[in-house]
């Protein structure tokens, strides 16, 4: 109702606020990049495809009939020959377009501050976007501190379990696997054997969670992947748990130990393959800290993760994709893996994560045309393809193209990470529901079959949604 009456429910002096702050961030975003030097430049929104992960919604064309356009993930490409046009800092406040499947922190069409430099490294993209950041947070009161750190991803991944981590809370995820090595634990073992790994979260007083609260937690992890949650409760009369007896005493005791647990808390562990082992307890990590009110509010805290990987293995397609997109540079100290352990290539790739939530991503470009060439074959895009994709974008950069790189900010996750609101709707004036669909107007709608016939275009439907 509030979203097919949108401007009825904009008089609420609370959505009210909520566009205001967000045309308050956009001054102050324009003002910043100005003050540094950016100019803004449009790019176009009928184009052709940039990947960035999603899939592309499209536009047919009637003067070219068979021929689409296709609406821009990000300005990607368009940006980059910005640079080989030589304008040396370029900036946009502009709308992406990504028909992915929607949550509370995405939507179809979304705005980013799309930003580009030449002749810099990984240092000078972080100090526009650190200085941009504390001029932002000003508004809402908050200093934000400067530099913010720096979290290689393995190292993120390790101890938080996501490359996302929201580091207003500690509870991280500590490595037993040693000790339950030495245990009788069969399925323990049996993982670690198989070259799994055992880790656990120390919840700081969660032995008061019961059994049947436990028992959920097992059953939640489960949409992880994770086929069982172990517990251990720490009581005054000493640990309380199923597995107890696989352990001894001295080990029970090590792990007590190792993961810094008191009386009044609870261990939890996963043992698996390290992505469901992270994936899970990252997830659990999240969800125990908000269920215990263990997160402190008004509190923001940034930070860098850095040195992903360049690629990551598609099972499915028995191919590597981009870890962030394909014009990502690789680590310069990791060139010559490309040809040996793709796998093992970092990149020079970044996120800015605040308060687990990714804001920021981008990365230092590959401006040479060969490496660009090596990483495609890599993806596994036949020639053909690439020249059909990208061939035009391969033929600028042969035209003296200055080093790179640049960044893009999610706008309405920031504005909504400033009013305090967990969905970037709240922020976004006329926002499209979970389905795509935009309740003030209809859209999409069906079209007139001379809209179509002018676009040479004849509709099939599935057979269920017939009649
Ligand atoms: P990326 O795909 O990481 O990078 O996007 C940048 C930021 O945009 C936000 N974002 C979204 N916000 C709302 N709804 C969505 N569907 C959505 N998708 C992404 C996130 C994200 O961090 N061209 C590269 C940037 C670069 O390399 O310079 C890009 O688009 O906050
Ligand atoms: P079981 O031996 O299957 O009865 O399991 C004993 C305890 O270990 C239960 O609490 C299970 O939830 C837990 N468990 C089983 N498999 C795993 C696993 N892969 N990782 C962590 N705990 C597990």
């Amino acid at each position: 109702m509030r979203l097919k009456y949108r401007y009825v429910d904009m008089r609420r002096p609370k959505v009210n606020r909520l566009l205001q702050l967000r045309h308050r961030v956009a001054q102050t975003v324009r003002r910043y990049l100005d003050e540094q030097g950016f100019i803004e430049i449009e790019t176009p929104m009928l184009t052709k495809s940039t990947p960035e992960g999603a899939r592309d919604f499209l536009v047919p064309s009637r003067l070219n009939p068979g021929a689409f356009y296709a609406l821009p993930q990000s300005p990607q490409l368009f940006k980059q020959m910005l640079m080989v046009a030589g304008f040396d800092r370029y900036f946009q406040i502009v709308k992406c377009f990504r028909d992915e499947d929607l949550r509370a922190d995405r939507q179809p069409e979304f705005t980013q501050i799309d930003l580009e430099m030449s002749f810099v490294d990984r240092d000078d993209v972080f100090q526009v976007v650190e200085g941009l950041m504390a001029e932002v947070f000003r508004l809402i009161g908050v200093t934000l501190e400067t530099p913010f750190p720096r979290i290689p991803y393995q190292e993120a991944i390790g101890r938080y379990g996501t490359d996302k981590p929201d580091l207003r809370f500690g509870m991280e995820l500590c490595d037993i696997g040693p000790i339950a090595a030495e245990s009788e634990f069969r399925v323990f073992r049996s993982v670690l054997e198989r070259g799994g790994l055992v880790k656990g979260l120390c919840v700081p007083g969660g032995a008061s969670l019961s059994r049947s609260e436990i028992d959920g937690l097992t059953r939640w992890v489960g949409n992880y992947g994770a086929k069982g949650l172990a517990w251990m409760r720490v009581t005054e009369a000493g640990p309380e748990s199923t597995i107890a007896k696989f352990f001894t005493e001295e080990q029970l005791r090590r792990i007590q130990e190792k993961m810094g647990a008191k009386t009044g808390d609870l261990l939890l562990f996963v043992a698996d393959v390290p992505k469901i082992v992270h994936q899970s307890l990252g997830a659990l990590r999240n969800h125990l800290a908000e269920r215990l009110s263990l997160i402190p509010q008004g509190e923001y805290r940034c930070a860098w993760i850095v040195d992903f990987p360049l690629f990551e293995w598609n099972e499915e397609e028995g191919r590597w994709d981009s870890m962030h997109h394909p014009f990502t540079a690789p680590h310069p100290e990791d060139l010559e893996l490309l040809d040996t352990d793709p796998g093992k290539v970092r990149s020079l790739g970044y996120d800015l994560a605040v308060n687990g939530q990714e804001i920021w991503g981008g990365s230092i470009r590959i401006h040479r045309r060969e490496v660009q060439e090596k990483v495609f074959r890599l993806l596994k895009l036949s020639d053909e393809e690439v020249q059909l994709r990208f061939g035009f974008f391969l033929e600028a950069l042969q035209y003296g193209t200055p080093p790179h790189g640049g960044i893009a900010g999610g706008f309405d996750r920031l504005v909504a990470l400033l009013a305090g609101e967990d969905s970037i709707r709240e922020v976004i004036p006329f926002p499209k529901t979970q389905k795509g669909v935009c309740l003030v107007t209809g859209a999409p709608a069906p079209v007139s079959e001379k809209q179509l016939d002018e676009l040479f275009i004849r509709v099939q439907l599935p057979e269920k949604s017939k009649g």
